[in-house]
């Protein structure tokens, strides 16, 4: 367990993901803090009151404060934004990028030691904005949008085989946007290859709506976008640093060579344990999905050029 984990943001992301962090006992104090007056504290305080029957002791703690978020070990950044109908992640960039880079200079004033995870839109590109706010190293700035696309990408392959998500096993790489590139020749069900099971033309369906599947719940909410899932993505990651548990995730990681890509945020395999983003796993990949992954790293470098 941290002694203390700080979110950004306290709308539907990062109240949710406070949620998650508290009931998974994973910090003794959690702080959420957030520019709106009155709401990450009263959100806190509901939230601090659900321990005796959800059974944990963590203390939440909402504020306008950084003071609070002193030495945190962890934070999660989800100030910013949300998409609309009709908006794409990249619309969000000029916005969001001031308030992720005021973010970043706070956490490097209180927390020059911690771990950042980041979840603001458009997300490749704050995770750049966020490491030039905080001059962290590359292993402390770490962006999280595969998981979440896999989660949606292995929903969809286990409702389409009547086979259980646990037996499905797949990787989403790319910027979190239309290119994110889903590895089919990696996707198995409990190691039998997923293209033995799902005739071509259903896993392309089921690959173009994971691509789509934040848009798809943006048409239905009409007033913001996702959280349950990306709540749970982004604490999936917390658990693994907070446990040092060595799990390979699809997660946003500034490349240096790695894949033939420098100088760029993208989603890759990436190893994370107690000190954040510990390796980063180069497989080998397909000429299709080769040539995939960079074009999504380029898609990526174009935002990264207005920031
Ligand atoms: P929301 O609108 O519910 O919450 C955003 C919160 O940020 C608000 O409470 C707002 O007051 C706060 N905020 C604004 N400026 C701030 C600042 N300077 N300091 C602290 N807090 C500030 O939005 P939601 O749904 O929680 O989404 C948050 C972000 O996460 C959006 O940019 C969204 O696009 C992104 N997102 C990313 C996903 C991913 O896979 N990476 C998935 C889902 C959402
Ligand atoms: C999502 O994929 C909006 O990035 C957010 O749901």
């Amino acid at each position: 367990m941290f002694e203390k984990i700080t979110v950004v943001g306290a709308g539907n992301v990062g109240a949710t993901a406070a949620q998650r962090i508290a009931e998974k006992h994973l910090a003794r104090t959690v702080v959420m803090v957030d520019i709106a007056e009155g709401i990450p504290q009263g959100k806190a305080l509901d939230q601090w009151q659900s321990g005796p029957v959800e059974g944990f002791d963590t203390r939440v703690i909402g504020t306008n404060d950084y003071a609070l978020a002193a030495d945190s070990e962890l934070f999660v950044v989800t100030a910013g934004i949300a998409r609309k109908p009709g908006m794409s992640r990249d619309d969000l960039v000029k916005t969001n990028a001031g308030i992720v880079q005021s973010v970043g200079e706070q956490i490097r004033a209180v927390a020059p030691k911690a771990i950042v995870i980041v979840v603001s839109n458009p997300l490749d590109v704050m995770c750049f904005v966020m490491r030039r706010a905080t001059s962290f190293p590359p292993e402390r700035v770490i962006g999280m949008a595969g998981v979440l696309d896999t989660a949606r990408y292995r929903t969809f392959l286990s409702d389409a085989l009547g086979i259980s998500v646990d037996d499905i096993q797949a990787m989403v790489l790319g910027g979190h946007g239309d290119t994110m590139v889903p590895l089919v020749s990696y996707t198995t069900v409990s190691g039998i290859p997923v293209s033995q099971l799902l005739a071509a033309e259903t896993l392309e369906a089921i690959v173009d709506r994971a691509r789509n599947g934040g848009a798809e719940i943006v048409g239905h909410l009409k007033t913001g976008s996702a959280y349950y899932a990306p709540s749970a993505a982004a604490v999936e990651m917390v658990e693994a640093i907070v446990h040092d548990r060595k799990r390979l995730l699809p997660a946003s990681a500034w490349l240096q060579g790695q894949f033939g890509l420098s100088d760029v945020y993208c989603g890759v395999p990436c190893l994370l344990g107690r000190a954040g983003l510990e390796r980063i796993v180069e497989i080998a990949l397909t000429d299709a999905e080769r040539t995939a992954l960079h074009a999504s790293a380029e898609a990526v470098r174009s935002v990264q050029a207005i920031v």
